[in-house]
């Protein structure tokens, strides 16, 4: 199968040496769902940021269709990344949010339009357009952060928690209508969580991580059903 993202080696120290990542490595096929679950302090958000360019590794490489990206600046990768936060922008409407990303690549305003279209399609918020943001519910500035994301159509679609700010009835309903966006994209994610339900319905492959390590990767069964030691049947309840 044809690799997309391969990580090899990927360590990451902070100022005193000690390590925020610890020799990652992970091969991606392409359209494949990787799920990144771990504690809150894990490294999670560290990997992310590495794989998107905001941030440098310590040593180790990041490819991606068969070249080092680590050279290329985070607007060239042309990856999408949806926060934590959402990171939203209040004084634009919904529509200004979706097509900010097409207007920083350059796109002319009349071939925004129908990409803007077909994304509050796909994120069933035809009719918001026009909204402000905080007339939104958590929900749907959720949705209104996924479209924006997409707009650009990355080559790699990275979500940090994207359910995190929601109640627990609103995550269940989400994550069904995110993994249901997902299938019909066709585009490679990742979906970091904390929470071993959410990674198991987001992601076809897992990756769990305590410490800056890969304790065990594998598929959801393969967690549930063969842990590789009691930290990681503990962590899986
Ligand atoms: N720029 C930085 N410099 C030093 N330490 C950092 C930096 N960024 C993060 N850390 C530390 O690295 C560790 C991993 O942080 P990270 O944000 O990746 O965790 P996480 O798995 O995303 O956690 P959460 O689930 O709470 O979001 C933490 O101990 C954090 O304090
Ligand atoms: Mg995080």
């Amino acid at each position: 199968m044809e690799h997309e993202l391969i990580i090899h080696n990927l360590n990451k120290t902070d100022a005193t040496g000690s390590y925020l990542l610890n020799n990652i490595n992970l091969t991606l096929p392409r359209g494949s769902r990787l799920s990144v679950l771990g504690p809150s302090g894990s490294g999670k958000t560290t990997l992310l940021r590495m794989i998107a360019g905001l941030d440098t590794p310590s040593s180790g490489d990041i490819r991606f269709s068969g070249a080092s990206i680590l050279d290329l600046p985070p607007y060239k990768r042309n990856f999408g990344m949806m926060f934590q936060d959402y990171a939203l922008f209040p004084h634009m409407n919904v529509s200004a949010n979706i097509a900010f990303g097409l207007k920083m690549k350059g796109i002319p305003r009349q071939k925004q339009i129908p990409i803007v279209k077909q994304m509050l399609t796909l994120t069933n918020l035809e009719g918001f357009g026009h909204r402000k943001i905080d007339e939104l519910s958590g929900g749907e500035r959720q949705r209104v952060a996924l479209a924006r994301t997409l707009a650009p159509g990355p080559r790699l679609l990275m979500l940090d928690e994207p359910l995190s700010a929601l109640d627990r009835v609103l995550r269940k309903h989400l994550l069904a209508q995110l993994t249901q966006i997902f299938s019909q994209l066709h585009i490679t994610t990742i979906f970091v969580t904390h929470d071993h339900e959410e990674a198991f319905a987001a992601g076809d492959q897992i990756i769990l991580m305590n410490q800056g390590c890969i304790v065990q990767s594998g598929t959801p069964e393969d967690l549930s059903q063969h842990p590789v030691n009691d930290w990681v049947r503990q962590f899986m309840g």
